[in-house]
Formats: structure tokens, C-alpha cells, sequence
């Protein structure tokens, strides 16, 4: 087997992933794509890189058959429950409470966007069940991925011990469910939260997102950090085009909108309200 891809074959690959996915593949992330690429090879009995970089490259039918595996490969999903917590608190005492004065329809919506293998949706979940048990109200939550891989994961909403770890323990009495099995240490969000997440493929780079609904609250967490400023500035203004006006929109604290020209008000640690008239061009 080939241990490295050369610099034209990483260069082809990095320019496929930029163009379909927007994320950044510098020349430092050649080792990482190398090794996520050598597990494919492997799966599909191929000997060098060179091989599989013709067939992707040079055969239109291989291409369309593969395409799915290497966007797949190329994503980072680094995703936890309760990840970033402060965020799950301020939706709970200061977001919803506000809607729940002055609704703005039958139903509170979120989009988890870029939900990876699921932990955010189903925490957003859990936390909207424990503010249901103060007050009614019905919410829906829809999250989306481009990686059809993790999207399989989420929906069986199967976690192993490890993943299940930051989840306080009362909240995992109530919304967990401990497989049969004793020596397979799996769990799995119970059918009620579950209800109340819906899982959908979508990619950011896409012209028309399609979705119904506006939403009320956006998580766009750990997602733009892989793409450059345009591409970052592109997606958030059409994100923008989906969330209510005076809606909110959080991203990751290690993420920022500074100077982008958008149509968003900072009202706390990462996260922003709509506000069409926000925006300076
Ligand atoms: C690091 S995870 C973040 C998961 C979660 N939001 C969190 O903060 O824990 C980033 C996710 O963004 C998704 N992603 C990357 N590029 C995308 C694109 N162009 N369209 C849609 N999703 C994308 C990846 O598949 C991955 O699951």
C-alpha cells in the first residue's frame, strides 16, 4: 500500500472537498485525510492512492458512486451532550420564557444545524422536556448533516457509557434507556424526546436549504470554524433567511462573526438575535 498521497493528489482532493462542502483543507491536514482515506482503501481492497485518485478522478460512474464515502470521510464530528453547557441555560431562562409570554406560533422551533451524531439535538431535547414539566408548550427540533454517516447514527439514538457521561445523572434516569443486555453498556434517548427531533440531510453549500418553517432558535455550533470568512459569511446569511426575526442563533465560543456583514445583534457569550436593520453593508 501507498503511505502517502502525493501534493497534486491531496491538492485534487482538498479543491473536491472545498468545492463541495466549503471546509478547509490546508496542506497541514494532509496526514489527517491520508489516514481517513487509507481506512477507505482498505474497505474497498484498493493498493495505492494512486488508484483510487484515477478512479475518483477519471471515472464519472466511480465518482458518483463514491462521492458520498469521501464527503463523509472528509467531515469532523466531534460532537458531545451538553457540550458548551452555558448555552442550554440560557435557552432555558432567558429564550424560552420569553416566547412563552409572546409566542410566535403553536409551536417552538429549533434547528440544530450541524448535528453531527446527534448529542446536541437530543440535549436541546432533554432540556426543553425539563422546562415542559414548569410550563406546557410543544416544540420541534430539526437537525441536519451533510454526513449521511452520522445521520444514521443520530436517528438510532444509541449511546455507548462514554458518550452518555456528561449527562447528569438525574436527567439520565429520566431520559435514558439502559440496554437489556448488562455486558453491552448501550443506551438509548427514550421515545419521547426522541418525538420531538426530526433528522434531515442537508448541506450548507446548497442554493435553497428547502425548509418549511422559520425558525425561533438556530444552534450553528462547531461548524463554520472549518470554512473560510466568504463561505462562513454565505451560509450564516442564508441561515438568516430561516430564522425569525427576533429569533436567536448561537455558535460555538470559539467562533466568531466579528465584521461580517449580517443581519444579527450579539446578546451574549455566542450567541445573536435577528434583526434585519442590523445589518451595515
Ligand atoms: C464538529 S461537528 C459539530 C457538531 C455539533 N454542532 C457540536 O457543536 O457539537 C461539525 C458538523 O458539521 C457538519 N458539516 C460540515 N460541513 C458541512 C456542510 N457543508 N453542510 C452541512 N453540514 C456540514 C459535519 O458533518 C459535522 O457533523
Amino acid at each position: 500500500m501507498t503511505s502517502a498521497l502525493t501534493p497534486r493528489q491531496f491538492a485534487d482532493f482538498s479543491a473536491f472537498i472545498a468545492q463541495h462542502l466549503g471546509i478547509k483543507m490546508p496542506p497541514s491536514k494532509q496526514v489527517m485525510l491520508q489516514s481517513r482515506l487509507h481506512r477507505r482503501l482498505r474497505e474497498l481492497g484498493l493498493d495505492s492512492f494512486a488508484e483510487y485518485h484515477e478512479r475518483f478522478f477519471r471515472d464519472e460512474a466511480a465518482q458518483a458512486d463514491e462521492i458520498e464515502h469521501l464527503l463523509n470521510l472528509a467531515t469532523t464530528n466531534k460532537t458531545d451532550f451538553f457540550r458548551e453547557p452555558e448555552h442550554f441555560d440560557i435557552l432555558a431562562r432567558e429564550i424560552l420564557p420569553r416566547w412563552l409570554q409572546q409566542p410566535t406560533g403553536s409551536v417552538f422551533r429549533l434547528w440544530c444545524a450541524g448535528c453531527s451524531t446527534g448529542e446536541e439535538p437530543y440535549t436541546l431535547a432533554i432540556t426543553l422536556m425539563e422546562a415542559r414539566a414548569r410550563q406546557s408548550f410543544e416544540f420541534s427540533i430539526l437537525a441536519t448533516d451533510v454526513s449521511t454517516r452520522v445521520l444514521q447514527h443520530a436517528r438510532t439514538a444509541i449511546y455507548s457509557e462514554e458518550q452518555i457521561a456528561p449527562i447528569p445523572q438525574p436527567l439520565r434516569a429520566k431520559y435514558l434507556l439502559r440496554s437489556r443486555d448488562r455486558q453491552n453498556r448501550q443506551y438509548r434517548i427514550v421515545p419521547e424526546v426522541r418525538a420531538h427531533v426530526s433528522f434531515g440531510h442537508l448541506n450548507f453549500l446548497a442554493p435553497d436549504y428547502g425548509l418549511r418553517e422559520l425558525m425561533d432558535v438556530v444552534f450553528f455550533r462547531n461548524v463554520m470554524i472549518y470554512f473560510d470568512r466568504p463561505t462562513q459569511t454565505d451560509v450564516v446569511t442564508k441561515i438568516c433567511h430561516h430564522l425569525r426575526p427576533g429569533g436567536h442563533l448561537f455558535i460555538a465560543h470559539s467562533e466568531s462573526l466579528q465584521g461580517q456583514p449580517l443581519p444579527l445583534r450579539l446578546r451574549g457569550p455566542a450567541f445573536f438575535q435577528h434583526e434585519p436593520s442590523a445589518l451595515r453593508t
